[in-house]
């Protein structure tokens, strides 16, 4: 994949990875528009780069995302990227929790349910472009599960298993898709907790360098190790993630 002229949407794009990566598209001259759900973040990072193109919605709500992508479709005719990043991880243990109900819905409505409805939507929009990219955040998680994120784990597997799918459907496409896995980055989603983090630009680097050389499965930092040695010693991978703070 080029590395500019594109238009770019990215959820999750005012904080953490997002914003990383945002800056990134930018700085490579690219038309970035990116999704979240605080006012305030997307109101910074607009003041930030002018050029930014921000949108509010909540992508709990299926009605929002589905009035989301009718705006990108005829407000963006150009749009040719979409980045699946938006997320959220709650460790709670299912015995304790009382509403467990309630947490798995929103988390797997938030980390699956609603990139899988922006991937439908757009793809008709997305493929008339001679070059375009979905790319999905996933997790080392996904592919070696923690116990202290019950469901988190799972919504990431359900997505690289998707992206995988989608690539061979799309494979005779001008659609590329891709799979971001990051390692243990220091965002939001990982505030308090103790640990070898590495900073977003750190993955927005190796996403950049993956892209342009069309690596469609792209292994940030450790997750290349720890994938390695769950292929090999799976027990092993899954003793040390549950070491993990
Ligand atoms: N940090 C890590 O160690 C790590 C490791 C592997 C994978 N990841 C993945 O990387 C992605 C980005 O996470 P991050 O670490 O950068 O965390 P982050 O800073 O908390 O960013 C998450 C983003 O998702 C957005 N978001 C969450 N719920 C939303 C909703 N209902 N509607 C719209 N936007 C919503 C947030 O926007 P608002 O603030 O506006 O709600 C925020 O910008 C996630 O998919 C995560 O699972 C992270």
């Amino acid at each position: 994949m080029q590395l500019s002229n594109h238009n770019v949407l990215i959820t999750g794009g005012a904080s953490g990875i997002g914003w990383a990566l945002a800056q990134g598209f930018l700085k490579r001259g690219n038309q970035v528009i990116i999704v979240g759900r605080n006012q305030a973040k997307l109101d910074a990072a607009q003041a930030a780069f002018p050029n930014l193109i921000t949108y509010r919605c909540d992508l709990q709500d299926p009605a929002a995302v589905e009035a989301l992508s009718v705006q990108l479709i005829n407000g963006h005719p150009d749009l040719n990227v979409l980045i699946n990043n938006a997320g959220v991880q709650y460790a709670y243990q299912l015995l304790d929790e009382p509403h467990a109900v309630a947490r798995i819905a929103q988390e797997v409505r938030i980390n699956l349910g609603a990139p899988l409805q922006l991937t439908a939507l757009l793809l008709p929009h997305l493929a008339q472009h001679e070059e375009a990219a979905v790319v999905n955040v996933t997790s080392a998680l996904g592919v070696v599960p923690k116990s202290s994120v019950p469901v988190y784990s799972p919504t990431k597997a359900a997505l690289r298993s998707f992206t995988q799918t989608l690539r061979i459907q799309l494979a005779a496409t001008s659609v590329r898709v891709f799979e971001l896995i990051p390692p243990f980055v220091d965002t939001d989603l990982t505030a308090g907790r103790e640990g070898d983090k590495v900073a977003p630009e750190v993955v927005a680097e190796a996403f950049f360098e993956g892209f342009a050389n069309d690596k469609v499965e792209i292994r940030v930092g450790k997750v290349k190790l720890l994938l390695g040695l769950h292929r090999w010693l799976p027990a092993m991978a899954r003793q040390i993630i549950e070491k993990k703070p």
